[in-house]
C-alpha cells in the first residue's frame, strides 16, 4: 500500500463533522478524495471544508464504491445502514472504519465480521473512549496484572436529562434501541477491552420508557417529542461471564439520579480496582482512580502509546491508519465489536421476554 490513502466519507452529519474529518483532515498520510450524503448538501459542504482538490460527491454510497482509487470507507451513518454499507465497501475492495455501535443486530454484525474475513479487508469501529489517556494508562496497568484477576465491574453509561433529539436517535427502526445501543455500548466496549474478557455465558435484562412520555421535559437538547420517543430511556444489565466474572451495565439518557457517569467503568480485581471518574487530573489529563489493597495510588503519570499528546479522537484515526499503512491488526477489531453488540441485544431480549439468555 502506498504511503498516502485515498478515503472516503459516507454520511458527512454530526460524528462525521465532529470526528472523522477534522482529525483525518491532520494526517499527511490522508487524502479525503470523495464524500456521500442522502443529503448532498452536506456531503458538499463536508468536501468545500475538508475535501482534496478534485474531491467528489455522491448522493448514492453506491455510485462512489465503484471509483477504484478509494482505498478506505468511513461509515458515519445511523445504525440500520452501518451492515450495509460496511460490507458493500469491503466487497468493493475498500477498508472500512465504521461508527458505533457496530450494527443494529447482532446478526448484521456477524455478517461484518464474515465479510471482513472472507474479502481480508480491515474493519474497525468507532469505539472511541478506548483512545482517552486515562483508558490507554488503565489498559497497560490491565495488562501489567496490577489489579490481578477482574470478576467484578460496572459499565456506566448514565445521563440525568440528555435526550439526543436530533437527527434519528429516537427512532428504534433506524438505530435498533435507545440509550443502551447508544452510550451503552461505548461503556461495555470499555469494560470489555479492560477486562480482556469476551466470552459472555449469560444477561439478565430490563428497559425503562418510564420518562420518555413527559411532555415539555427540561433536558439538555431542548424538550423531545414523546410520540416520537419509541426507544427505551434506560435499560440495565448484569452479564456474567464464562470465568463467572460479572458486570453490571447500566444506561440512560434520562433518569433521576446525581450519580451520571458516561463511558466510564469500575473495575475490581484480587489485587487492585479502578474507578473512572471525571474531574481527576494530572498534568492536565483526566485520571482514573487507581486502588491497590484500598490504598490510593499516585497513577505517576499518563502514558501514551508513543509519548505524544493529543485528543481521544486524534489518537483514534491516527493508530487506525498506522494498522493499514503497516498491515497491523486495528486496536478495535471487528470480533470484539460484535461480542458487544450479542450482549446489547441479549440485554434487549431478556427485557422483552423476562427471561435470561444464555450464550452456549
Ligand atoms: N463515536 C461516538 O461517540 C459517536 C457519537 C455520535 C454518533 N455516533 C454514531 O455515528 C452514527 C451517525 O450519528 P450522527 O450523530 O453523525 O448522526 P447524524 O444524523 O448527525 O448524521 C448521519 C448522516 O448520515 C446521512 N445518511 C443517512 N443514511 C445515509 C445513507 N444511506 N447514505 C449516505 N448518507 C446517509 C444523514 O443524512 C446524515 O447527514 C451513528 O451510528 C451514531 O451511533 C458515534
Amino acid at each position: 500500500m502506498s504511503n498516502l490513502l485515498n478515503i472516503a466519507v459516507v454520511g458527512c452529519g454530526g460524528i462525521a463533522n465532529g470526528k472523522h474529518l477534522p482529525s483525518l483532515s491532520r494526517l499527511k498520510e490522508v487524502k479525503l478524495v470523495a464524500f456521500c450524503d442522502i443529503v448532498i448538501e452536506r456531503a458538499r459542504a463536508a468536501a468545500d471544508k475538508y475535501g482534496a482538490s478534485g474531491a467528489q460527491v455522491y448522493e448514492d454510497y453506491r455510485e462512489l464504491l465503484a471509483d477504484e482509487t478509494i482505498q478506505v470507507v468511513h461509515v458515519c451513518t445511523p445504525n440500520d445502514s452501518h451492515a450495509e454499507i460496511a460490507i458493500a465497501a469491503m466487497e468493493a475492495g475498500k477498508h472500512v472504519m465504521c461508527e458505533k455501535p457496530m450494527a443494529k443486530t447482532a446478526a448484521e454484525a456477524r455478517r461484518m465480521v464474515e465479510a471482513a474475513k472472507r474479502t481480508g479487508r480491515k474493519l474497525t469501529i468507532g469505539y472511541n473512549n478506548r483512545f482517552r489517556p486515562d483508558s490507554l494508562h488503565l489498559k497497560q496497568l490491565c495488562e501489567a496484572g496490577e489489579l490481578g484477576d477482574i470478576y467484578y465491574a460496572k459499565a456506566h453509561a448514565i445521563r440525568r436529562r440528555a435526550v439526543p433529539t436530533w437527527g434519528v436517535f429516537l427512532d428504534g427502526e433506524k438505530q435498533g434501541g435507545g440509550p443502551l445501543i447508544d452510550i451503552g455500548t461505548h461503556a461495555l466496549d470499555l469494560t470489555l477491552w479492560l477486562m480482556n474478557n469476551y466470552e459472555p455465558r449469560a444477561v439478565l435484562g430490563q428497559a425503562f420508557h418510564k420518562l420518555s412520555s413527559r411532555e415539555n421535559a427540561a433536558n439538555a437538547w431542548g424538550p423531545w417529542d414523546p410520540a416520537k420517543f419509541t426507544v427505551e430511556d434506560s435499560a440495565f444489565g448484569m452479564i456474567v461471564m464464562k470465568n463467572g466474572a460479572t458486570i453490571m451495565l447500566e444506561s440512560s439518557w434520562a433518569l433521576n439520579t446525581l450519580d451520571v457517569k458516561e463511558a466510564k467503568c469500575t473495575l475490581c480485581g484480587t489485587e487492585g480496582g479502578a474507578d473512572m471518574e471525571d474531574g481527576l487530573r494530572l498534568n492536565g489529563e483526566k485520571l482514573s482512580r487507581l486502588y491497590k489493597h484500598q490504598v490510593q495510588l499516585d497513577a505517576g503519570g499518563v502514558d501514551f502509546y508513543d509519548g505524544k499528546k493529543e485528543s481521544m479522537q486524534d489518537t483514534e484515526m491516527r493508530l487506525w491508519i498506522d494498522a493499514l499503512l503497516n498491515d497491523k491488526e486495528p486496536v478495535v477489531t471487528p470480533e470484539q465489536a460484535c461480542v458487544v453488540s450479542e450482549i446489547l441485544e441479549a440485554i434487549y431480549e431478556s427485557a422483552r421476554t423476562g427471561k435470561a439468555v444464555y450464550f452456549d
